[in-house]
């Protein structure tokens, strides 16, 4: 077990959702106090089973719905799973919504602090790492703007540098390489090769089989929920291009 980073055993997930449109609130607590509300089952994951190695680059491919990002979320601890069970050894670092712990009414130097909490720094850790965040995300001419002012690709580069800043024994990469300009996903890709040459285990999602194959060592390929082909990235990403 020693060699094993994470280890995801029969996952299911299932979600529950509405089966009729409700308008407005009133009529939705109006129609749940009636028990008038039917749901359907959804099942996002079916018996999901791999195990990542440490120090391994782990590729998720599939067609948009087919579960990944569930599949990162679990992992992550985001979402727990309906069946089976998650085991993660080490610390982890998700990269799944970029952004999505800021405060758009502060300012961009607010919420280094916030989300540098949410991930659990202290203060003075964030106070030692400030510039370096700055200097990668190249705001520092924004940095006491409010970030609703911010292009989505401002955001993503605020988000990166500080979920990056420390370095984590796993790194959960959810198709983080789309966003912003080329230049910037270049910065991107160069920061997690150098966490993979450090020993860093990464689980990566990226809608570019390319990228997939020339970064992963091993490739789960998804659809709709269920384990289509586990393998070595070449055989994986070559039957996935010629399907
Ligand atoms: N919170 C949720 N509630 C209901 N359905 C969801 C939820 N999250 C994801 N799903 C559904 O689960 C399926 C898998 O979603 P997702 O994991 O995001 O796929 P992918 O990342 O491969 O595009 C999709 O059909 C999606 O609509
Ligand atoms: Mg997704």
């Amino acid at each position: 077990m020693e060699n094993i980073a994470v280890s995801v055993k029969n996952v299911t997930m299932k979600f529950n959702m509405s089966k009729e449109k409700v308008d407005n609130i009133k009529e939705y607590i109006v129609k749940l106090l009636k028990r008038q509300l039917m749901y359907t089952e959804f099942t996002a994951l079916d018996d999901i089973s791999f195990d990542v190695k440490k120090g391994e680059v782990f590729g998720i491919v599939g067609l948009n719905g087919s579960g990944k990002s569930t599949t990162l979320k679990i992992v992550s601890g985001i979402l727990k799973p309906t069946k089976g069970s998650v085991q993660v050894f080490g610390t982890i670092s998700p990269l799944i919504e970029l952004g999505a712990g800021f405060d758009h009414d502060l300012t961009a130097r607010e919420n280094i602090f916030l989300n540098g909490y949410v991930l659990g720094y202290s203060k003075d850790y964030i106070k030692e790492k400030f510039d370096s965040i700055v200097e990668f995300s190249e705001l520092e001419e924004f940095l006491d703007v409010p970030i609703k002012n911010f292009s989505s690709g401002m955001i993503a580069r605020l988000g990166f540098a500080i979920a990056t800043v420390v370095r984590p024994d796993i790194l959960i990469v959810d198709e983080i390489l789309s966003v912003g300009d080329y230049k910037f996903q270049e910065k991107c890709e160069k920061r997690i090769a150098d966490m993979m040459a450090g020993g860093t285990t990464v689980i990566i999602v990226s809608h570019s089989i390319e990228q997939i194959q020339r970064l992963c060592d091993r490739v789960l390929w998804l659809e709709k929920g269920k384990m289509k082909e586990l393998g070595e990235a070449e055989y994986v990403c070559g039957k996935y291009k010629n399907q």
